[in-house]
């Protein structure tokens, strides 16, 4: 069933549990996702990214993302990420996704604003959920290798979002969901992730929206349970889950090639392999994030 991201999100902050949001630019993804989600009985928000778009186009694989989710017994939202381009978002729009990201943060603070609020009006006319950020995480989602910073991120440096602005912000945009930065980072993490609480918790006293962890994988648990305490009720999950079936793809070519040096090594193999491995990363990902919830479907 596709529904919508605030409706999505009013079930974590109910369950005091954070929906996983996997970016899914392949077909494996996607059915990786929903399966897991019908698998385990929580809600799931699949996202496509418009860095992904050299990946997979938008016009590609967002009606099949949002067939799948209409066809599903489970709870999904169909969901734009990293949008920073109204055009495209009216283009996800009009394919049916039910959320989207509108992110200006890299905007200087008006500007923002005031594409975040004509963000905000397209989604209302489609029934559309919207998350916006205010603070910077850095690098942002690109293509392959989208956790190196790209031409547009060179440089960036990550900014925690301030609280009193992030009160200002929700309240002049009319989003459905905050994404905040407290110190995750995409792509893959050098050291040991170290999250600003006091941060998370200062905005959570001064927003009353569900908030958004990017950069969510390669966080640790007792990390993603204090942070949906704390809040978090949406958490972006990309790179770890994209390195484990990439790994996993590339030990069945090794383990196909050990029985012979002529032994084919067929391209459905790996994909296998590879929806294997996110539909198990994604079960145990969605059971943390659950938080202790019951299933519930
Ligand atoms: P990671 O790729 O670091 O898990 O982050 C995903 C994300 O935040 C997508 O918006």
């Amino acid at each position: 069933m596709l529904v919508n991201l605030a409706d999505i999100l009013a079930i974590a902050e109910q369950n005091n549990m954070a929906v996983a949001a996997f970016n899914s630019p392949s077909l494996e993804s996607v059915r990786a996702a929903i399966d897991a989600a019908e698998q385990l009985g929580y809600p799931v928000i699949i996202d496509h990214a418009q860095g992904h778009e050299s990946v997979v186009p938008l016009d590609v694989i967002g009606p099949v993302m949002v067939e799948l989710a209409e066809r599903s017994s489970a709870t999904v939202c169909i969901h734009l990420d990293h949008c920073e381009d109204l055009s495209y978002l009216r283009r996800a729009l009009e394919i049916g996704f039910s959320g989207a990201m509108f992110d200006g943060s890299m905007l200087p603070y008006e500007e923002n604003v005031a594409n975040s609020r004509r963000a905000a009006e397209m989604c209302a006319g489609f029934g559309c959920g919207l998350e916006c950020e205010l603070g910077s995480m850095g690098a942002r989602e690109s293509g392959a290798g989208h956790e190196e910073e790209n031409e547009a991120t060179a440089g960036l440096e990550a900014v925690h979002t301030d609280p009193d602005q992030a009160a200002e912000f929700v309240a002049s945009t009319g989003l459905d969901a905050l994404a905040c930065s407290f110190g995750t980072v995409h792509g893959l993490y050098k050291g040991e992730p170290k999250l600003a609480f006091d941060v998370l918790e200062a905005i959570r006293a001064r927003v009353d929206v569900p908030l958004v962890m990017h950069g969510g994988s390669g966080v640790g648990d007792d990390d993603y349970h204090r942070a949906i305490n704390a809040g978090i009720r949406k958490i972006n999950y990309y790179t770890y889950g994209a390195k484990y079936a990439g790994e996993a793809a590339f030990d069945r070519a090794r383990a196909l090639r050990e029985t012979s040096e002529e032994a084919p090594v067929y391209w459905h193999d790996l994909t296998t392999a590879a929806y294997e491995s996110l539909r198990s990363t994604y079960e145990q990902v969605m059971t943390v994030f659950a938080n202790g919830a019951k299933p519930l479907a």
